[in-house]
């Protein structure tokens, strides 16, 4: 994390978290989704905004692709970028759910302790990390943009899970698996309703 600048004091604000959640009539949180390239983020989340929405909730998405082409337009994909990035994006996250809107935040996210210091920044709770649990060979196979061609071809150095590390998440909140032969995956639709469920299930949504 970026050293504080000095001479720089916090101001409190006349309204605080709780009223603006009641003025909204609802909980804001970080839905946090993280998984290799096309192991199925964006779908989940454009199915989770959409089931949400359906339920009269106000969401927002945070996609790490769209992201880059404005706020974190100056950042590359070189290990210390990769953090800067997820660091912008969990305090932007966080900026949401103290509005109360349901954040999903859906970037690959691949080093554990950057995503466990987005948890950090929110009350206990608050942060819902959702693994795409999708081999790496399943990906690869789906491959839309080209770009697992393109990095094992060495024309893209440092891809996620070819010759750049991923990190499995060890305790996340919500899981899909989905593993090839004895198939035990779900639909985005169904991932969504899992995601829903767990809400409901800690009172994010009644
Ligand atoms: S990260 O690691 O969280 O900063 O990545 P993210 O912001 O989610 O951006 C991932 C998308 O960028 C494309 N892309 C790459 N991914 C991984 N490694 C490298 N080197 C790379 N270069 C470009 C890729 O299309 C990712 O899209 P998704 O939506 O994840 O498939």
């Amino acid at each position: 994390v970026p050293a504080l600048s000095d001479n720089i004091v916090w101001h409190e604000s006349s309204i605080c978290r709780c009223d603006r959640q009641q003025l909204l009539q609802q909980k804001g949180c970080v839905i946090w989704i993280t998984g290799l390239s096309t192991s199925g983020k964006s779908t989940v989340a454009c199915a989770l905004s959409k089931a949400l929405f359906e339920r009269g909730k106000l969401t927002y998405t945070l996609d790490g692709d769209n992201v880059r082409h404005g706020l974190n337009r100056d950042l590359t994909f070189k290990a210390e970028d990769r953090t800067e990035n997820i660091r912008r994006i969990g305090e932007v996250a966080k900026l949401f759910a103290n509005v109360g809107v349901i954040c999903i935040a859906s970037l690959i996210s691949p080093y554990r302790r950057d995503r466990d210091a987005c948890r950090s920044l929110l009350p206990e709770g608050d942060f819902v990390e959702v693994f795409m649990d999708v081999p790496l060979s399943v990906c690869e196979s789906r491959d839309p943009k080209g770009l697992y061609r393109l990095a094992r071809a060495g024309k893209i150095k440092g891809f996620t899970g070819i010759d750049d590390p991923y990190e499995a998440p060890l305790n996340c909140e919500v899981r899909r698996a989905e593993h090839t032969g004895h198939d035990v995956s779900c639909s985005p639709r169904q991932m969504a309703e899992n995601i829903i469920s767990y809400l409901l299930d800690k009172g994010y949504l009644e």
